[in-house]
């Protein structure tokens, strides 16, 4: 079983891949700890610094071991923890359920335990656990979902055995449905294929656009909660494949939704409009609350879908995402959705900031794809 308290709210940090694939090293770690300290993005909660495939050498070393790529990381793991440790962070690495990771390189499978205590000496602290080149053939007659739960399992164990606290992201693409098992296997797992940096997409391949993977993992909400967390994969916040009211809506979305908030652009290279959104405190607060309860669906008619999450203490987010291409109005009863014995309510709107009182239903304009997000609470007086 992970321990709960690794995660009492969704993780929030970086990760390597969906800007930078395997084109990784120190460097980039390095300036990418030193970059999350000064934009202040730290002090918001993004204490995740995390390598994703690519960082290992193409084979293991003589004795068996798992061996860091040695051009792009000469020094090893162990001083980019220490690094990230000194910063005030902590460092992520990734391996894979199977022989070989997604790119070819050397993976667990049958090395679990050595590789565990591997990650524990070298001080890592978060585990991305992946799904490629799995040797279902080893299990004939089990169910994927048999398989990813002897898999994750001895993962979990060999962690637990090396007895460093390391949180388990489990990366099996929803395959199974781990929603259903993967809670004290991992502190989250991924609910669908990968995302890519598109708004919507019109060939289906084996990858997700943001609309698709949005509505994969909204219907998900009864199992997510405190210590295990519905994964629809990280963010494309920056990497220049959608419009900025495309990646405020990912940024809403996600943290309605209560998932993981792992950057994947530039952090030595934000524009604005990328800070601005992944900087959102407000928006943080709604991912973070204590509560971790996952926006449910309450609405989803005509590409117009509401979302309300609540939260400790009484207050309500609610999103109103416009999936549609053309502008639209929907009908909010704020009445209906506001905290319950309050007379009066404030909505405050999180992207603008305006904060009013409301009453009665209200139609609420919102743009093509754009998602809008208010914080109700009780009027005091
Ligand atoms: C995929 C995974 C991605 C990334 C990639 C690396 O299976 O879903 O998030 O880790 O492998 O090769």
């Amino acid at each position: 079983m992970v321990d709960p308290r690794l995660a009492p709210t969704p993780p929030m940090g970086f990760n390597t891949w969906n800007r930078f694939g395997i084109e990784i090293d120190e460097r980039l770690m390095t300036e990418t700890i030193a970059a999350i300290c000064e934009e202040g993005l730290r002090d918001l909660g993004y204490i995740y610094v995390n390598l994703d495939d690519g960082w290992m050498a193409p084979e293991r070393d003589a004795l068996g071991r798992l061996v860091p790529d040695p051009q792009r990381f000469p020094h090893g793991i162990g001083p980019l923890a220490d690094a990230a440790h000194k910063a005030g962070l902590k460092l992520g690495i990734y391996s894979d359920c199977g022989h070989r990771t997604c790119k070819g390189l050397p993976a667990s499978y049958g090395h679990e335990r050595e590789d565990a205590q591997a990650f524990a000496a070298w001080g890592v602290d978060f585990l991305k656990y992946d799904w490629c080149h799995v040797p279902f053939e080893d299990f004939p007659g089990r169910t994927h979902a048999e398989v990813a739960q002897i898999l994750y399992g001895r993962i979990e164990a060999a962690v637990a055995a090396a007895g460093r606290p390391m949180l388990l992201s489990m990366c099996n693409w929803g395959d199974g449905e781990p929603w259903r098992w993967g809670r004290g296997l991992a502190h989250m797992w991924r609910t669908t294929d990968d995302i890519v940096d598109a708004y919507r997409r019109e060939t289906s391949g084996w990858s997700g656009d943001l609309s698709t993977i949005f509505r994969l993992n909204a219907v998900l909400d009864e199992f997510a909660g405190p210590g295990g967390w519905n994964d629809p994969d990280m963010l494309e916040i920056g990497n220049g494949g959608m419009t900025t009211t495309e990646y405020q809506t990912q940024f809403s979305l996600w943290c309605l939704m209560a998932a993981p908030l792992l950057i994947g652009t530039d952090l030595r290279a934000m524009s604005e409009d990328t800070r601005r959104i992944l900087t959102n405190r407000e928006l943080i607060a709604i991912d973070q609350d204590p509560l971790g309860r996952q926006a449910v669906l309450a609405d989803d008619r005509d590409g117009i879908c509401l979302l309300t999450k609540p939260l400790a203490g009484g207050d309500v987010a609610v999103g109103l995402f416009n999936e549609r291409d053309a502008a639209a109005a929907y009908a909010i009863d704020w009445r209906r959705i506001a905290p319950t014995a309050a007379r009066e309510v404030l909505a405050r709107d999180l992207w603008t900031g305006e904060q009013r009182r409301v009453r009665g239903r209200e139609d609420c304009p919102v743009l093509p794809h754009e998602t809008r997000v208010w914080r109700l609470s009780a009027a005091l007086d």
